[in-house]
C-alpha cells in the first residue's frame, strides 16, 4: 500500500482533452477472451461517450457528483418501490452509469456499448425509430436473422414491469432515474466478449424520455429476473467480477470476467444479505468504519440493514462517489477532518457537493470500511480527488442527499476502483482485493 503521503492526482481536465485523438487499441481486443470483457469508464478514449469539450477538474467533479444525487434519487426509489419525484431543480439531472462494455447484438452482430448496472436486473437498449432516444446507430432488429418478439403469454412476459400486449407481443414501461421509458421485450443473440447468448431476452426501447437513459442501452447485472445472472445460470454459474479501471487513468480498461473460472482465489468475502423486497440490490452489512486507526462512532441505526424500509449498505456500480447517511458520514468526515489538520488550523472548503476539501497539501489517513467477515482499507487514491492545477484536495464521500429521504449507504466506483470485485450468488458473498486494472 502507498504511504497516505503521497496524494495522487485526478486530472479530468487533462485526461479529458488528451482523450480527443482516436485510440487504435480502442478496437483490438486482446482481452476480449473466453468470458471477460473490457471495461471503460465513459470518459475514456475508447468511450464516444466522453465529453464533447474539456472541461475544467472543478466542473468535472461537480458534474459527476450532481449525476450521482440522480443516482441516488433513482437508488432511493428502488428501494422505497415508489417511481421517483423530480427534484425540483431548473437543470435536468442524468445519471447514466459510469461504466460501459462492449455487446454484440444479432446476427450478423451489432456492436453496443453498454452502461453495467449492479442495481439493475434487465438489460435493454434503443432500436430503430425509437422517439427520444439519443443514439444515431440504435439496434436495428429488421437486419438481424436471429431476431424476435416475446410472446405476451411467455413467462418472460410477467417478469417486467407493467406488461401490456401489443397485437400479441410483450412491451412494457418503467422508469430509470429521471427518465420514462417504453419498451417492447425481445430476445436475440448477444455476444459478450466471445460467449455467444442465444436468445437473450431484453429490451428494445420504442420510446424515451428525460435524459437519464445511457445512450446505448445498458447491461443488467442486478440479482433479480430477467438480469444476465439469471439468463445465464448454466453458463456462469451467477457468478461475475470485475476491476474498475481509476478516472486518472482513463487510457487503461478493466475488466468485467463472467463465471466461475478464473477468478481471484485470495479474497477477502463478506456474506450478501437478501432482501426479498429490493430483490436486485447487492445489500452487505457494514458494521463500522474506520478512520486511520480509529473506529468512528457511528449510531447502529445508519448502518442496520432492514429489509422493511430498505435501509443498509449496497455495492453499486453507478454510483460515482460513496454516500452514507447522513449520522454516519458526519462521524467518518470529522474525524478524517480531525486526523487531516493534525493539531493544527486548517481551512476546510466546499466543492459543489464535497464539504471537506483543502487548498493546501494534505496527509490523509486511511479509511476502513468494516463488514462481516472483511474489512476494505482504501488508500488514498480511493479516498481523495486532488487537481494538481487548482491544487484542491477533497474526501471523496458524501452525506446522502437529504431530499430523498435516502436510508441507503452506497459504496460507489471511485471507492471500488482498482479493486477486484467478485460477486459471488452461489455462496451468497461478495470478495474484495486489491488489483490495479489495467
Ligand atoms: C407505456 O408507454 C406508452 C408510450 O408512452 C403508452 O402509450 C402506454 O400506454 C404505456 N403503457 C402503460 C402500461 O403504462
Ligand atoms: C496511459 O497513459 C499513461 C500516461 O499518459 C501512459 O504512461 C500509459 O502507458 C498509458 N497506458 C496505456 C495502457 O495506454
Ligand atoms: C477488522 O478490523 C478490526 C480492528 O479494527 C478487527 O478487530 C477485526 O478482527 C477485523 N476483521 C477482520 C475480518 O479482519
Amino acid at each position: 500500500m502507498k504511504t497516505p503521503t503521497i496524494v495522487t492526482t485526478v486530472v479530468l481536465l487533462l485526461l479529458i482533452s488528451l482523450a480527443k485523438g482516436q485510440n487504435p487499441k480502442c478496437d483490438s481486443d486482446p482481452k476480449e477472451h473466453g468470458s471477460t470483457l473490457k471495461v471503460f469508464h465513459v470518459f475514456s478514449p475508447c468511450s464516444p461517450f466522453r465529453p464533447s469539450r474539456a472541461m475544467s477538474w472543478e466542473e468535472s467533479v461537480v458534474q459527476l457528483e450532481a449525476r450521482d444525487q440522480g443516482r441516488m434519487q433513482y437508488l432511493s426509489s428502488l428501494v422505497a418501490r415508489r417511481s421517483i419525484v423530480p427534484i425540483a431543480s431548473g437543470r435536468q439531472i442524468t445519471q447514466s452509469p459510469t461504466y460501459i462494455v462492449k455487446a454484440k447484438i444479432g446476427t450478423p452482430p451489432q456492436t453496443l456499448l453498454l452502461a453495467m448496472d449492479t442495481s439493475n436486473d434487465a438489460a435493454w437498449l434503443p432500436c430503430t425509430a425509437c422517439v427520444g432516444c439519443s443514439s444515431s446507430t440504435p439496434f436495428a432488429p429488421a437486419k438481424s436473422t436471429t431476431f424476435r418478439a416475446v410472446r405476451c403469454s411467455a413467462p418472460q412476459c410477467k417478469q417486467v414491469p407493467n406488461p401490456t400486449c401489443g397485437g400479441s407481443a410483450c412491451a412494457f414501461n418503467f422508469t430509470y432515474g429521471t427518465s420514462s421509458v417504453a419498451a417492447n421485450l425481445v430476445q436475440d443473440t448477444v455476444t459478450l466478449a466471445t460467449d455467444p447468448l442465444p436468445a437473450y431476452t431484453f429490451g428494445c426501447i420504442q420510446k424515451a424520455t428525460g435524459s437519464s437513459v445511457p445512450p446505448q442501452g445498458l447491461l443488467g447485472l442486478g440479482r433479480g429476473p430477467l438480469s444476465l445472472l439469471a439468463q445465464t445460470q448454466n453458463l456462469y454459474q451467477s457468478t461475475f467480477s470485475y476491476c474498475l479501471p481509476s478516472f486518472k487513468t482513463l487510457n487503461f480498461s478493466g475488466s468485467l470476467r463472467l463465471g466461475p473460472v478464473a477468478q481471484p482465489k485470495r479474497i477477502k468475502f463478506t456474506p450478501l444479505l437478501k432482501n426479498p423486497r429490493r430483490s436486485s440490490l447487492y445489500y452487505v452489512n457494514m458494521v463500522a468504519i474506520r478512520v486511520g486507526r480509529r473506529i468512528v462512532d457511528i449510531p447502529s441505526e445508519a448502518l442496520a440493514f432492514n429489509p422493511t424500509t430498505g435501509a443498509g449498505t449496497i455495492f453499486d456500480s453507478g454510483t460515482v462517489f460513496t454516500r452514507l447517511v447522513e449520522p454516519a458520514y458526519i462521524a467518518v468526515r470529522n474525524e478524517f477532518r480531525r486526523r487531516v489538520a493534525a493539531g493544527k488550523k486548517l481551512t476546510v472548503t466546499r466543492l459543489g457537493g464535497f464539504d471537506t476539501c483543502y487548498n493546501v497539501p494534505i496527509v490523509a489517513p486511511t479509511i476502513t470500511f468494516m463488514f462481516s467477515g472483511m474489512n476494505v482499507t482504501l488508500p488514498p487514491d480511493n479516498i481523495l480527488i486532488h487537481s494538481t492545477i487548482g491544487g484542491v484536495t477533497c474526501l471523496a464521500m458524501a452525506a446522502a442527499p437529504d431530499n430523498v429521504n435516502s436510508v441507503l449507504n452506497v459504496i460507489a466506483n471511485m471507492q471500488q476502483q482498482n479493486h477486484r470485485v467478485l460477486y459471488d450468488l452461489p455462496n451468497s458473498r461478495i470478495g474484495v482485493a486489491r488489483e490495479f486494472c489495467t
